[in-house]
């Protein structure tokens, strides 16, 4: 057995309201699992190796529930338009050149890089239509030490010519050679399937994916009721359905039966929320994504009250940047404007609930993952925050918030996922 004790200033979620720290406290972890806090160091573990953290920070590895890897190549650009628009001017024709393994190779090897020292331990990523850039996306983030679903994506309308698939049966048939070939190839990198969202996906390849979800017993994630465009078109494409998120239930790829992540849910009205509830699904809150594609901005407090499954997510490169920190800041800062601007009913998020929401929140569509209790898996990332420099004393709440602010890649200073080291 592999056992360790880890020490330093440990900071996780008590509860989705309140944060818990243990100054200075000993964490055993054994066989990459925590089993408990220690205050002082027990005389019968004092053999045990120790990583020695001293006054740095200790967080649980963040969760990114939703992000698309062949965007990070234009992150931080082209945000002067709708998600429609957007999708078709800028991020269609950049998912094309996928097609290109060489370009994939590049663009694949800089994301990677970029996610493995960021303060994400766990990922549910989009990739393109490609299988063959997708698994050598999936091979790369195997290498980086994260554990990640990565979906190739599903789209057969309102798209163009070099991204659409051939016909449906090439379609799910290239899906299920891809899951085949993928389904345990690796240890830390698995499918999900990826219909792209309703507007780009026809009944029948829906269809389709349901009896490859239910032969493989895959999760499932997609995007949902984002844009007030978006949420027409669904309307007009399918009018038997009572709501955007009945078309994809309607199909059984909308939770219950299998774990599901729908991304946005800016505007989902009460019976797309209750379905949500009744089936368990997770919501993907991505608020700077929110902010750049000027959607709106989900209410994010009223979810985490309503009890549903809320996380957090960077959607880059709706989202310009792939730093769970920044989404935490972007989270609380977007919660503000929509209570302030749109709706003083719902409460802005608090720093304990944004930062709950990219741990244990996201954390659970992994399993036991975004907390340090006994059984979870052991994702830490470990913040020196020294360089951001201040005259006064500070508790460890306030080095956290101003963490969340300034913190880079610059401060990163170790990472382990399920018990991994990875720096
Ligand atoms: N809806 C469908 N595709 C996308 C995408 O790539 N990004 C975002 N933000 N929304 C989408
Ligand atoms: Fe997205």
């Amino acid at each position: 057995m592999d056992a360790r004790m880890i020490f330093g200033n440990f900071i996780q979620s008590q509860d989705q309201n309140a944060l818990a720290f243990y100054p200075q406290h000993y964490l055993l972890v054994e066989d990459g699992r925590c089993r408990g806090f220690y205050p002082t160091l027990p005389e019968s573990l004092c053999q045990l190796p120790v990583d020695h953290f001293g006054d740095r920070l200790i967080l649980p590895g963040m969760t990114d529930l939703h992000l698309h890897a062949p965007q990070f190549s234009f992150r931080g650009m082209g945000m002067d338009m709708e998600l429609m628009d957007w999708l078709n001017r800028y991020t269609f024709p950049e998912e094309m050149r996928y097609q290109d393994l060489t370009y994939a190779e590049l663009a694949y090897r800089s994301f990677a890089r970029h996610l493995r020292i960021s303060p994400t331990t766990r990922a549910s990523v989009f990739a393109t239509i490609h299988v063959p850039a997708t698994e050598l996306l999936m091979r790369q983030l195997e290498e980086s030490g994260l554990v990640t679903y990565v979906g190739k994506v599903n789209m057969d309308r309102n798209c163009p010519d070099g991204l659409r698939e051939e016909s449906v049966e090439t379609a799910l048939a290239e899906t299920e050679r891809w899951i085949v070939d993928t389904q345990s190839r690796f240890p830390h990198t698995k499918p999900i399937l990826t219909p792209r969202f309703v507007p780009t996906c026809s009944d029948e390849l829906l269809r389709g994916l349901k009896t490859l979800q239910t032969r493989y017993q895959l999760p499932v994630q997609s995007h949902l009721s984002e844009n007030i465009a978006e949420i027409q078109t669904v309307r007009r494409l399918c009018p038997e359905s009572e709501f955007y998120g009945d078309a994809y239930d309607r199909v059984g790829l909308f939770g219950g039966d299998h774990a599901c992540i729908m991304a946005h849910c800016v505007h989902s009205c009460d019976e797309e929320l209750a379905r949500i509830r009744q089936n368990g699904v997770f919501i993907a809150h991505s608020p700077e994504s929110n902010m750049n594609l000027a959607s709106g901005i989900a209410p994010a407090t009223r979810y985490l009250e309503m009890g549903l499954h809320v996380g957090l997510a960077t959607d880059v490169a709706g989202g310009s940047h792939e730093s769970m920190f920044r989404a935490v800041m972007h989270a609380i800062q977007a919660s503000k404007l929509r209570w302030r601007l749109l709706d003083e009913t719902v409460q802005p998020l608090s720093l304990d609930q944004a930062f709950y929401l990219a741990t244990a929140g996201g954390g659970a569509f992994f399993g036991k993952v975004g907390k340090f209790d006994p059984g979870y898996e052991f994702d830490a990332v470990v913040v020196d925050d020294e360089s951001l420099d201040h005259p006064q004393a500070l508790g460890l709440r306030d080095r956290l918030e101003r963490a969340m602010y300034l913190a880079d890649d610059r401060n990163m200073y170790a990472k382990y996922v399920a018990g991994n080291r990875l720096f």
